[in-house]
């Protein structure tokens, strides 16, 4: 879940906000489009979700995390827990694809033989198995963006984050890209996604949230359309359940928004959490959103991350459960996906 309460972002100086009191709810395993002008605030609202920049007013939660209680020291943990991947892919040129995943999983404390198994998997669902020896110098735009993806999927992040993941990139491989990002939604990772591409926007037909100088001026639930004017879009109520997720997981407003209000009606009080310590974080969460990548040792159960808990730094890592089932029946799929006849796949695939 992703929360934004009333945020505005003023960067020193500035006397126009880059946000100005945004309220944003988007649900678990929802797929969401940003869409908006050139200088609109779409990269600031992502800076602000990855903690890159803290806003002036206003609060958000992300993934059960209140970032008012989010010390210093938490930030390198939440972007571990956050998928994000940029335009310009930000891959480490001198290492291979393989190296640039493996990378990502080291530097969390994976061992050695966990990223033997779990890297060669990531590269297989994202289609770079055959190009892993490459440098990111000798890849195409979409293998580099496929990268970053994989790079940031290895870690099971239940919520991607991409800021223009096809602004450098060609139509085909554009849709490549959005494709690819659609097939991780569909295994319930919560997508936000910023891009100025209108014609996959409106033939994905998803949610479409709508910036232009700082304010939400669109919010289409469903079957959005790249619009920014705000014409043919318009704030909807929040319906309960979202497109995907279950009524069950829509939580309550945390403070009353003064303009446009994203879920059900906000209570005057705030019925935000009583302040606790900020939640655990641990270094490699196992994720329901996506399918386990790393292969557990056999009879390993589950752990769930709590929301959370008292004494964070205490929380001993969760064990990643076994993968290989869910990630078979994740490849079986795209393998059903790809025998189709092509008239039969799904309408964005060209
Ligand atoms: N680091 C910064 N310091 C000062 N002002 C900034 C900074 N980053 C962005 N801004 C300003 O905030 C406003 C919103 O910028 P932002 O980058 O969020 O827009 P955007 O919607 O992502 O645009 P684009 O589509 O061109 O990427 C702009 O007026 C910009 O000049
Ligand atoms: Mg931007």
């Amino acid at each position: 879940m992703i929360l934004l309460d009333n945020v505005s972002k003023y960067y020193r100086g500035d006397k126009k906000p880059a946000l100005d009191e945004v309220n944003l709810h988007i649900q678990p395993k929802e797929f969401v489009f940003l869409v908006g002008p050139s200088g609109a605030g779409k990269s600031t609202l992502i800076k602000m979700l990855t903690r890159e920049e803290k806003p002036s007013y206003g609060n958000i939660m992300v993934g059960g995390i209140d970032y008012r209680y989010m010390k210093k020291r938490h930030v390198p943990h939440l972007r571990r827990r956050l998928g994000v991947v940029f335009q310009d892919f930000k891959l480490l040129p001198n290492r291979t694809v393989y190296e640039n995943v493996a990378f990502a999983l080291e530097i969390v404390g994976v061992s050695g033989s966990e990223i033997k198994r779990t890297v060669p998997k990531v590269l297989e669902l994202v289609g770079l198995s055959e190009v892993s020896h490459k440098f990111p110098g000798e890849l195409s735009g979409g293998q580099k963006q496929r990268t970053a993806i994989a790079r940031s999927m290895a870690r099971q992040p239940k919520i991607l984050i991409a800021d223009e993941p096809t602004g450098n990139l060609d139509p085909e491989n554009s849709w490549g890209i959005i494709k690819l990002l659609d097939e991780i939604n569909n295994f319930g990772t919560t997508i936000l996604v910023t891009t100025h591409d209108a014609e996959v926007v409106n033939q994905l037909r998803k949610r479409v949230v709508t910036l232009s100088d700082g304010k939400i001026i669109g919010d289409q639930k469903v079957g959005g359309h790249y619009d920014l004017d705000g014409s043919r879009t318009r704030i909807e109520k929040r319906s309960l359940g979202g497109n995907k997720a279950p009524a069950a997981a829509v939580p309550k407003a945390p403070a009353a928004p003064k303009t446009v209000a994203p879920t059900a009606p906000a209570p005057k009080t705030p019925a935000a959490p009583t302040p606790v310590a900020p939640p655990p974080i641990p270094n490699i969460p196992t994720s329901s959103a996506m399918p386990p990548l790393q292969t557990a040792p056999a009879k390993a159960p589950a752990a769930k991350p709590k929301a959370l808990a008292p004494t964070p730094d205490k929380v001993a890592k969760p064990k990643p459960k076994s993968g290989s089932a869910v990630l078979e029946q994740m490849q079986k799929a795209k393998a059903a996906e790809q025998a189709k006849p092509v008239a039969k796949r799904r309408k964005f695939i060209h």
